[in-house]
């Protein structure tokens, strides 16, 4: 029996104790939106109505919602073995879920280590970067390159190498020191309503040269980039900027990471963004759809050349790092499942087949007045709305409670309604996305 009370009969005091993550507490608790179940694409309200669910959950719910083999697969794994220490110590699951990931990974990734969560897959990955240079001998690359406008989660390393201002302005003095930006590639001027990727932009990926004049090669140890930028507002990379950031990387020996956290796992059609765009970064990090969103789980692929540096050091541990719940073992579990899920129904390119009503679907906005910009990939869109005056992010906000009472979860960040349904979406559920958006915004 579980001890988890109805969400119906929660009252207004039951909902003060919880502090809410990234949410207008007080607005939310006056007006809360809770969710009682799930089921493939839809979630049902408390009070028993259907959401359509545009956004797989966060991004991460990419086989749909409550899949019975992913389900089973955890509970049958906790009843054999709920939990094993990850540290001198392992279980099966771990080894088989790295051996399937590796598969599936671009080639060349071919180790992982795992975490819970995207935030702690950066920080893995940000640390796994300083200290592969520290063994190879070259100690004095040690500063960090991000790009503004991106997010990479909410540790101290994501946070310092992200480029979201109100984390800068809250926590300026606990950023880690020697962090750079490149700037953001979003370019409405002159890549508004593109389709697919934007054509201008790729010349900004020079500025990796200029940092790299500034301060020395012998300096820098990586820079990480979100191949699609999604919390800031879904930034597409303009054709050809991830090509030149890999050669300018290789040029200086700098290692190139990719935040694949919300690309990952089919979004943009293929398994990754990396093979996508043909590029092949040196680490990717993962989360979200790894577990298909039950479980928390994340974990960061790495090159050969990385791991075998590491390997070739002292005896003894050569990385000092882990989580108490590295490879969990109902997590493993999870991802097992959902790796089969993914295989057995073609999900990780289904978005490639999709992406074309999809993109026909969105720009289909671009004639009412609000509409500023539709940019989409595969299973992505942004649409992004003129702001009301004087209180900006009040339009998407807006956008996204009448799309809720209308039975649609969409996602808002800022002015921007950012799309990534489930990747089982059917054509009449894209339509009834798109309707349901057009009428909100007809109403306003
Ligand atoms: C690109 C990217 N990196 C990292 C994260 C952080 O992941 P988590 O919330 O699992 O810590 C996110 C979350 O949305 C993300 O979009």
């Amino acid at each position: 029996m579980s001890n988890v009370r109805s969400s119906a009969a929660l009252s207004r005091s039951d909902l003060e104790a919880l502090w809410l993550p990234f949410t207008a507490n007080r607005q939310f608790k006056a007006n809360p939106r809770l969710l009682a179940r799930a089921s493939g694409m839809h979630y049902w309200t408390a009070d028993g109505r259907q959401i359509l669910d545009a956004v797989a959950g966060l991004w991460c719910v990419n086989a749909g919602h409550a899949r019975h083999e992913i389900t089973q697969a955890v509970a049958g794994q906790l009843e054999t073995l709920d939990y094993g220490p990850s540290f001198q110590m392992a279980h099966p699951a771990a080894f088989q879920l790295a051996n399937e990931l590796v598969k599936i990974a671009p080639e060349g990734l071919d180790h992982v280590f795992f975490t819970n969560s995207g935030s702690e897959a950066v920080d893995t990955a940000l640390k796994i970067a300083l200290a592969f240079h520290r063994v190879r001998g070259a100690g004095t690359r040690t500063r960090l390159i991000g790009r503004e406008r991106a997010y990479h989660g909410v540790g101290f390393g994501g946070i310092s190498v992200g480029g979201i201002v109100s984390n800068r302005r809250t926590w300026s003095a606990a950023l880690i020191a020697g962090v750079d930006h490149l700037p953001h590639t979003h370019d409405l001027a002159r890549n508004a309503f593109s389709r697919g990727l934007p054509q201008h932009g790729a010349q900004l990926a020079e500025e990796l040269e200029r940092l790299v004049a500034l301060h020395d090669a012998s300096n820098i140890a990586a820079v990480i980039v979100e191949p699609v930028a999604g919390s800031t507002g879904v930034l597409l990379p303009p054709r050809g900027y991830l090509q030149k950031l890999r050669e300018i990387c290789d040029r200086h020996g700098i290692l190139l990471i990719f935040d694949e956290v919300i690309t990952g796992f089919g979004r943009t059609g293929s398994a990754f963004a990396a093979e996508e765009f043909g590029v092949r970064p040196d680490m990717m990090t993962l989360a979200k759809g790894l577990t298909n969103g039950c479980i928390p789980m994340g974990g960061v692929l790495v090159s050969k050349a990385i791991y075998e540096q590491f390997m070739q050091g002292p005896e003894g541990i050569e990385l000092f790092h882990g989580y108490t719940y590295s490879g969990h073992p109902a997590a493993c579990a999870a991802g097992l499942a959902t790796l089969a899920l993914y295989e057995r129904e073609g999900l990780l390119t289904r978005a490639a087949s999709l992406a074309k009503y999809w993109e026909d679907a969105a720009h289909a906005l671009r004639d009412l007045p609000q509409v500023v910009d539709v940019r989409n990939y595969g299973l992505i869109l942004g649409l992004e709305l003129e702001p009301i005056a004087g209180r900006p992010g009040a339009r998407g906000f807006e956008v996204f409670a009448r799309c809720f009472e209308r039975g649609v979860l969409v996602r808002q960040t800022g002015e921007v309604i950012a799309l990534s349904p489930p990747l089982i979406i059917e054509k009449p559920q894209i339509d009834q996305i798109f309707d349901t958006l057009r009428e909100v915004l007809r109403a306003q």
